[in-house]
């Protein structure tokens, strides 16, 4: 058996685990974090100033909850290096480098979005999951898509697209924002569109669909057709461009205005994601197609890319679809830090 504490401070959570790994299983033993989401909530964004300085204030905090005399008993130290905000990722370092020496543990360095590609094998066992594997890591700051191979025990990655501009989290967040919602907006757009497609549901039960009148749909963008780079930033401008219409044409924003707008959305920015994903997974021969990142913890995605693994273009295929063992482990944890320093520490990466 062995354990790591691990350290994540790249972004707005000073998150600080403990995980095991007994040759097959990664346990989460402990998983303890400070959200700056409401210190950087009236902001609308992350505010990379205030991010550090509050990591630095809380990250004993946090420490002492875990419990110092853990330290003592785990074999090392993993910390979130790079990328990050500079700022916040110095913290972690810093903490993580004197923790190494002053008990004497190896440190590893982790990338973070590795962490979110292997947060998928948290609280499951190594074999659970078939390879090869196509990941798609969707968060507020980044958006790619990997390839995973594993060969005697080791694992190779394969970068086979990234965002051109947009992340889709941040694309949800700033979509919640033009519509009045909170930030992080994802949560936010997924409940408003629930909304919609409950009002949606209800209509064709009663056979109203004919006072639907579909004023609102966004055109989906795949770039090339063989490309796996993604763009949401002209998605965000065409919600920007149609309420600027409605303004215009003095049409109130109601609530059902605003939950059609956030479903329409939510529907686009779904199926580029999920159809890219399946389209990777088709032409690298993949075995399991993940998601992970913070959209992951998207309901939606989850169902889309389940129904579309069923499509008659895929469904030979037998695609397994996984995403994190809960949705804590989808948005910026330590925890997935901690399984990739482990899968260093074994040479497995
Ligand atoms: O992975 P994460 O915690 O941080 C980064 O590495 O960026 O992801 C945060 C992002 C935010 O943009 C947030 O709006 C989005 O993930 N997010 C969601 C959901 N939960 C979080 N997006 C869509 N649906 C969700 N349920
Ligand atoms: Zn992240």
């Amino acid at each position: 058996m062995i354990k790591t504490l691990a350290i994540e401070t790249s972004c707005d959570d000073t998150s600080i685990g403990i995980i095991s790994f007994d040759g097959d299983h990664f346990s989460v033993d402990q998983l303890l974090a400070y959200s700056q989401v409401p210190d950087h909530q009236k902001y609308g964004g992350v505010m990379p100033e205030i991010a550090s300085r509050l990591h630095s204030e809380k990250i004993l905090g946090v420490l002492h909850a875990v419990g110092w005399g853990e330290i003592e008993n785990v074999d090392t130290i993993s910390v979130t290096t790079h990328p990050g905000l500079p700022g916040s990722l110095v913290v972690g370092k810093a903490v993580g480098a004197t923790l190494a020496k002053r008990y004497n543990k190896p440190l590893y360095e982790v990338n973070h979005i590795y962490g979110h590609i292997f947060s998928l094998l948290l609280e499951r066992n190594k074999t659970d999951i078939e390879f090869p594997m196509v990941v798609l890591t969707a968060s507020g700051g980044h958006n790619d898509l990997y390839f995973i191979t594993e060969d005697q025990n080791k694992f190779h990655i394969e970068h086979l697209g990234k965002t051109l501009d947009d992340a889709a989290g941040e694309c949800f967040d700033k979509v919640s924002r033009m519509l009045g919602g909170p930030y992080p907006g994802g949560v936010w757009i997924g409940e408003m569109a629930q909304k919609h497609k409950t009002k949606l549901l209800e209509y064709v039960e009663c056979n109203k669909c004919d006072i639907l009148d579909n004023a609102v749909s966004f055109k989906r963008i795949f770039l090339a057709k063989e490309s796996f780079d993604f763009s949401f930033s002209g998605m965000k401008s065409q919600v920007s461009i149609l309420l600027k219409n409605f303004e215009q044409q003095n049409i109130a924003l109601t609530e059902d205005l605003i939950c059609e707008i956030a479903y329409e959305f939510q529907e686009s920015v779904v199926e580029v994601l999920a159809k890219k994903l399946a389209r990777a997974g088709l032409k690298y021969g993949a075995k399991t197609l993940g998601i992970s990142g913070g959209v992951s913890a998207n309901d939606r995605l989850w169902e889309y890319a389940n129904g579309l693994i069923k499509h008659k273009n895929y469904i030979n295929l037998n695609f397994s679809l996984v995403k994190p063992t809960k949705k804590i482990y989808s948005t910026d944890n330590a925890a997935m830090i901690g399984v990739v320093g482990i899968l260093q520490q074994e040479h497995m990466l």
